[in-house]
C-alpha cells in the first residue's frame, strides 16, 4: 500500500467522562477525498478537530504526510498543509472578505506580491468573492460566507483540508455550487476529509465514506457502496 496521506489509529476522544470517539481509524490516500458520514452528535467534529489539533486526544495516533503529528500545535499543523474548515465558519463578520480570506496566509509570511499571487488563483474558484471583495462578510448570504471560510483555509495551501460541515444551513441553490467548488478543489489535487450529513450531495464527490455511529467508526467503504446499501442509507438518514 501506498503511504497515506493522513493516518488515524486508534483515536479516542472524551470530553471528561463523555466518550465522543472511541477507537477511531481511518485513512486519506492523496488526492483522494473521503467523506465522514454520521447524524448530530455522532463524532464528527469531534475527529476533525482532534486530528487537526484544536482539541486533544485521549489516546491513539495520528500521522501525516509520513509525520507523527502528536507533537505539533495548530499553528504547525497549518504549516504542514494539514488546515481545518470549522464547523459554523468562524469568521470575522465586520472584517471585508478580502481581509478574511488573507488571514488564512498568515502563517506563511509571503510578499506582497506572492500574496496577490495567491489570491488572484482563487479568483476563478470564488468569482462572486472577487465581486465582493471589499464588502463586510457579514453582508454577504450564508453560502457565501461558506465560500469566505473555504478561500480563507485554501490560502493556508492545504495538502488536507477537513471541512466540517460545509453545506449547513445552506439552500438547495448554494448547497449545489458548494460541492461543485468542493469537487474542483479536490480537482485541482488537494485532497479533502469532509464531515457532512448531506448524504447524497457528498458521495457523489467522495470516492471513499466512513460511517460514523456514536463515536464509532466504520471500516472503509467505497462511496458507490453506501450510496447502493439501503440499509446503511436509511440509518444514515436517521429513519
Ligand atoms: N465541548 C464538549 N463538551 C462536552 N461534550 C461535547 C463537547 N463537544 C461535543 N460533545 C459531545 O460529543 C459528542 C460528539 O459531538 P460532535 O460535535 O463531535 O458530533 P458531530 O457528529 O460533529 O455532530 P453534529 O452533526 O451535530 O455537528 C456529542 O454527544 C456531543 O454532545
Ligand atoms: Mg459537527
Amino acid at each position: 500500500m501506498s503511504q497515506a496521506l493522513l493516518s488515524v489509529s486508534g483515536l479516542s476522544v472524551s470530553y471528561g467522562k463523555k466518550v465522543a470517539v472511541s477507537n477511531a481509524s481511518l485513512r486519506v490516500e492523496p488526492g483522494e477525498c473521503v467523506a465522514l458520514i454520521g447524524t448530530n452528535g455522532a463524532g464528527k467534529s469531534s475527529l476533525l478537530k482532534t486530528i487537526s489539533g484544536v482539541q486533544a486526544m485521549t489516546s491513539g495516533y495520528v500521522e501525516f504526510n509520513g509525520e507523527n503529528r502528536s507533537g505539533w500545535d495548530t499553528a504547525t499543523a497549518v504549516r504542514n498543509g494539514l488546515i481545518l474548515c470549522p464547523e459554523g465558519r468562524q469568521i470575522f463578520p465586520r472584517m471585508s472578505v478580502l481581509d478574511n480570506i488573507t488571514l488564512g496566509a498568515f502563517q506563511r509570511r509571503l510578499s506582497k506580491h506572492d500574496l496577490h499571487a495567491e489570491l488572484s488563483k482563487l479568483e476563478a474558484l470564488f468569482p462572486i468573492l472577487y465581486e465582493r471583495r471589499q464588502q463586510e462578510v457579514g453582508t454577504l448570504s450564508g453560502g457565501e460566507q461558506q465560500m469566505v471560510a473555504i478561500a480563507r483555509a485554501l490560502m493556508g495551501a492545504p495538502k488536507l483540508l477537513l471541512l466540517d460541515e460545509p453545506s449547513l444551513g445552506l439552500s438547495p441553490i448554494m448547497t449545489d455550487k458548494l460541492f461543485e467548488t468542493i469537487r474542483a478543489i479536490v480537482n485541482q489535487g488537494c485532497s479533502i476529509l469532509i464531515a457532512e450529513q448531506n448524504v447524497y450531495s457528498t458521495l457523489k464527490c467522495s470516492t471513499r465514506a466512513y460511517v460514523v455511529e456514536s463515536g464509532v467508526v466504520s471500516d472503509s467503504y467505497t462511496s458507490d457502496e453506501v450510496v447502493r446499501d439501503p440499509r446503511l442509507l436509511l440509518s444514515l438518514l436517521g429513519q
